[in-house]
């Protein structure tokens, strides 16, 4: 490990660090697993510091039931464990272990404008018709999402697309920190948004995003789903009548099926122009079994092993424990310093 507090001017000279978060809430789906955890994995490289978390406080920006909120924490961290995420490579904890995310997100809730969040699609998308009845929170999250991340003065976010705008904010966040308090101090982090999966669709709609909440279960592949189910799905998943052509070009307006040629892709480790190129000219009878025993191939054994990990609880708890103790040992110095800037007195 390096030196905690880096203070050089660009991301460039601060160390390469990663850090992303994943939201206990309702589950994780095929899009958790290959928009994020799975290049999560990747990135465990001498390359990078590499730190993951349980974003529990961004949960409960929209009700969670207590008890219900402990069991998804600790199933978010078993599926990071069972993808392959390494506590002896990566930092892995749950945020609220931490409490410098909350002091750093209050500071940066001083420093970000109104006018910022409100062009933040994703709480429209969220608030919907009710935006006058949500929690502040969930108005506020983006702030705190800047914290997470610049608490590590993290130089690399492994994001799907849609949090893209979130991490381009934390930019603004940090840089006109630095301004207002001519320090040189947190670095200007880069979205990582790369490669075939970077927005897994709706089962059944391929103009939705595959999430947690949807509606029907059949729309949704969940990482704790059974080879049988994993199979079943992708059989009865939304296509069209006609063959898949020779080119990426050739499936527009076909959103269902660029979605299922993605899902291939990023399952695989091949780009989509490679899989439309061995599949041209088939039809759904020949590619979707195909997907299907992909699917089951790689995901199965994952879901196998989060049972496995949610079978003790107490192993779970103690690797986040220690992996929060050593988040603090980053965390603790960068906030004492943005304190100090700050001017508060300690
Ligand atoms: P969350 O919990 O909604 O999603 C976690 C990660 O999964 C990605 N993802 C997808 N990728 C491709 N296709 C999909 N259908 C799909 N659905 C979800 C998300 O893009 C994300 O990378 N605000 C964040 C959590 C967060 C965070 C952070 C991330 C909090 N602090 C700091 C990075 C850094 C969120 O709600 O993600």
């Amino acid at each position: 490990m390096t030196d905690a507090v880096q203070t050089p001017s660009s991301a460039g000279q601060f160390t390469k660090r990663v850090f992303s978060g994943i939201k206990p809430s309702g589950g994780l789906t095929l899009g958790n697993y290959l928009g994020a955890i799975k290049r999560f994995v990747d990135m465990q490289s001498p390359e990078f510091e590499t730190v993951y978390c349980v974003v529990d406080l961004h949960a409960i920006t929209v009700w969670q039931d207590p008890s219900e909120l402990k069991t998804a924490t600790r199933e978010v961290a078993a599926g990071y464990l069972a993808s392959g995420i390494d506590p002896t490579k990566s930092i892995l904890f749950n945020q609220s272990q931490v409490s410098q995310h909350a002091e750093l997100g209050w500071i940066f809730n001083c420093v970000t404008r109104v006018g910022w969040m409100n062009r933040m699609t994703q709480f429209k998308d969220k608030a919907g018709a009710n935006s006058e009845n949500v929690s502040l929170g969930l108005y506020a999250y983006p702030s705190l999402m800047a914290a997470d991340i610049l608490l590590y003065h993290a130089t690399h976010v492994p994001v799907g697309d849609d949090q893209k705008q979130h991490v381009e904010l934390t930019r603004d966040i940090a840089s006109k920190f630095n301004h207002d308090f001519k320090a040189d101090f947190f670095p200007l982090c880069e979205p990582v948004i790369e490669g075939p999966a970077m927005r897994i669709m709706n089962l059944r709609d391929g103009t939705k995003k595959m999430s947690k909440s949807g509606e029907s279960d059949m729309e949704r592949i969940n990482m704790t789903d059974d080879a049988d189910k994993i199979a079943k799905k992708f059989k009865k998943a939304k296509t069209d009548p006609e063959a898949l052509p020779e080119t990426l070009e050739g499936l527009k307006g076909r959103p269902e099926a660029r979605n299922l040629i993605d899902i291939y892709a990023a399952l695989s480790d091949q780009t989509s122009e490679a899989v439309i190129k061995e599949y041209a000219g088939a039809g759904w009878g020949r590619f979707k079994p195909a997907l299907a025993d992909l699917a089951v191939d790689k995901l199965a054994p994952i879901s196998t092993e989060m049972s496995r990990y949610m079978d003790d609880p107490a192993e779970i708890d103690r690797i986040l424990a220690d992996g929060a103790a050593r988040a603090r040992a980053i965390a603790a110095p960068i906030l004492d310093k943005t304190y100090e800037i700050v001017g508060l007195l300690k």
